[in-house]
């Protein structure tokens, strides 16, 4: 029997294979890195992608939600986190003002990979559609965001579910399906009710990856902190830490300031 060529990791994020997958039954999991030993760790440990998320700028950079973080920011950690890897696919948060239009979209998103991303990932639905027209006709692997927008949380004035109503419901579902004909591999749907995510999920070939969005997904997402307790000062209601490192750590620095009681 002839053997199968594997895929390169490029191969991995084309939305055919990833529409392969979700044929499949893949179920796809994804974890924020956004730094050597945390890529590494998350590589060791066997997560199918890792996504420098700009939620770096909360939960690394400190502050208050993601509108901060620069391209520079996001360059920075994902050549670190790249560093960690050496099989698994890295997706890179285009940030805030980075992608205002298709030109500015292209160059900040070569900056990512220049730094070692295998492809990029910007917030927005139908409004976005002919910005990943133009990424992924430059020849760059795109996931899409939609539902929640952290991006946009100054102007919609919090972090709300999306897609409760019928009419958000199927905006929704017509925001997914522009993602995938515009050639994005794979689409988070973020904070959104369960029911609008399970016809988001029926509606795309492409996998969905929620995040606070119930089970109806293809894959999961979560922010690593929140998932190993590593920013207790916060936690979103919809994870349950697995790890308390923060206390690890605090513990870990008490026991060894004894020495100088
Ligand atoms: O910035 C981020 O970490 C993200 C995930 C939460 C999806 O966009």
């Amino acid at each position: 029997m002839t053997e199968l060529h594997p895929l390169t990791v490029a191969e991995r994020l084309s939305p055919v294979a990833c529409a392969a997958a979700k044929a499949r039954g893949k179920r796809v999991s994804v974890l924020t890195a956004y730094d050597y030993p945390g890529a590494r760790l998350l590589e060791e440990a066997g997560v199918d992608w890792l996504l420098v998320g700009d939620s770096l700028g909360m939960v690394v950079l400190g502050y208050p939600d993601t509108t901060h973080v620069t391209l520079a920011d996001m360059a920075h950690h994902t050549a670190a986190a790249a560093r960690g890897l050496t099989r698994t696919p890295l997706i890179a948060d285009l940030p805030i003002g980075t992608y205002d239009d298709d030109a500015a979209a292209i160059q900040s998103a070569r900056v990512l990979l220049a730094a070692g991303a295998h492809a990029v990932k910007l917030e927005g639905g139908v409004s976005h559609a002919n910005r990943v027209a133009a990424l992924t006709g430059a020849g760059i692997a795109v996931m899409g965001h939609i539902g929640m927008l952290p991006q946009s949380v100054l102007l919609e004035g919090g972090y709300r579910i999306k897609g409760r109503t019928e009419d958000s419901a199927s905006a929704l579902v017509r925001d997914a399906l522009a993602l995938e004909a515009a050639g994005a591999f794979a689409l988070v749907v973020e904070l959104v009710d369960s029911a609008a995510t399970q016809r988001i999920s029926e509606a795309v070939r492409i996998p969905t990856i929620g995040i606070g969005s119930g089970e109806a997904c293809d894959g999961q997402v979560l922010v690593t902190h929140d998932l190993v307790g590593a920013f207790p000062w916060f936690h979103p209601k919809f994870v349950t830490p697995a790890a308390h490192v923060g206390e690890t750590i605090k513990g870990a620095v008490k026991n060894w300031l004894q020495q100088f009681e």
